[in-house]
C-alpha cells in the first residue's frame, strides 16, 4: 500500500504571512508525501507551522513558492472553484477553530457538503444522524453549534469532515481540550476510517494519537526535523 502514488504531496513549499523584509517563513521549505491509507501525525510546538502545513495540504491556502499536488494533480495555481470541487468530493478537513455555520443546526452543518450533490434534506439528516451516532452524540442533531460542549464540538467537526467518505482526512488537533474518554472515542473513530482506506493527516500533541500513527513528522520553526 505504501508504494502507491501519493494522495497529497508538497514539493519545497514555503509560506510567509508577512512581507519578506518584515519576517521569516511561517513554513518551509518543506517537502512531504502522504500515501493512500496511511496515518501521518504532525507534532511541534505552538507556532511551529502545523496549521499552515495542513492548510497547504488541504488546498485551503497557497504557498509562496514550491508546488502542491492533490491526487496526482498540480493544484498550486488551480482555481478556487476547481479546488472546492476536489475537496468536497475527496477530502475531509477538521479545522482547529471549527468554522461552523452558527445559525444552522448541527445536522445541517454536518451534511452541508452533500447539498451541491443534490442529496435531499431528509437523507442528509439521516446520514448526519448515522455519523453522529457512530460518534455517540446523536442527541446533538438539532442543536445549534453554540449549544455544544467542547468535546461535542470536536466530534461534530469530525462528523462533518467524514460524511462524504473522504480519501484523505486532515484534522488539526482533533483531540485538544477533550477528556480522555472523548479522546478515545475520536481516536478509535479515526482508526475505523483508516481501516476503510482513508489516509489520515493529523496534527496533535496527544500521545495516543502519535502512537496510533504509521509515521510522525516533527515541525520546528516551520521546518520538518530530519
Ligand atoms: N494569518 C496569519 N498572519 C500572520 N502570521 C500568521 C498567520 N497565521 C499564522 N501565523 C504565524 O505563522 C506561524 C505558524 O503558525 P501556525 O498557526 O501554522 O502554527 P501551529 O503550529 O498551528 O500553532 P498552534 O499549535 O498554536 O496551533 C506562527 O508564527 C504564527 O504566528
Ligand atoms: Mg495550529
Amino acid at each position: 500500500m505504501s508504494s502507491a502514488p501519493p494522495v497529497l504531496r508538497l514539493v519545497e513549499v514555503t509560506r510567509r504571512y508577512t512581507p519578506a523584509a518584515a519576517g521569516s517563513f511561517a513554513l518551509g521549505p518543506v517537502s512531504l508525501e502522504i500515501r493512500p491509507g496511511t496515518w501521518t501525525v504532525v507534532t511541534g510546538r505552538s507556532g511551529a507551522g502545523k496549521t499552515t502545513l495542513l492548510y497547504l495540504l488541504a488546498g485551503l491556502d497557497r504557498p509562496d513558492s514550491g508546488s502542491v499536488f492533490m491526487f496526482g494533480n498540480d493544484i498550486t495555481h488551480a482555481s478556487e472553484g476547481a479546488l472546492a470541487m476536489i475537496r468536497r468530493a475527496r477530502l475531509g478537513v477538521v479545522h482547529q477553530e471549527f468554522h461552523f455555520i452558527d445559525h444552522l443546526p448541527v445536522w445541517q452543518n454536518v451534511s452541508c457538503r452533500l447539498v451541491p450533490a443534490g442529496v435531499s434534506s431528509r437523507s442528509r439528516r439521516e446520514r448526519a444522524a448515522d455519523v453522529l451516532s457512530e460518534l455517540l452524540i446523536q442527541g446533538t442533531l438539532d442543536r445549534l453549534p453554540r449549544a455544544l460542549s467542547g468535546g461535542e464540538r470536536q466530534r461534530v467537526a469530525l462528523a462533518r469532515a467524514v460524511i462524504g467518505a473522504p480519501e484523505v482526512l486532515i484534522a488539526d488537533e482533533p483531540t485538544s481540550n477533550v477528556d480522555s474518554e472523548t479522546g478515545e472515542v475520536i481516536l478509535s473513530y479515526m482508526k475505523s476510517w483508516q481501516e476503510r482506506g482513508t489516509a489520515l493527516v493529523i496534527s496533535s500533541h496527544d500521545r495516543a494519537m502519535v502512537e496510533a500513527a504509521d509515521r510522525q513528522h516533527v515541525l520546528s520553526g516551520g521546518r520538518l526535523e530530519p
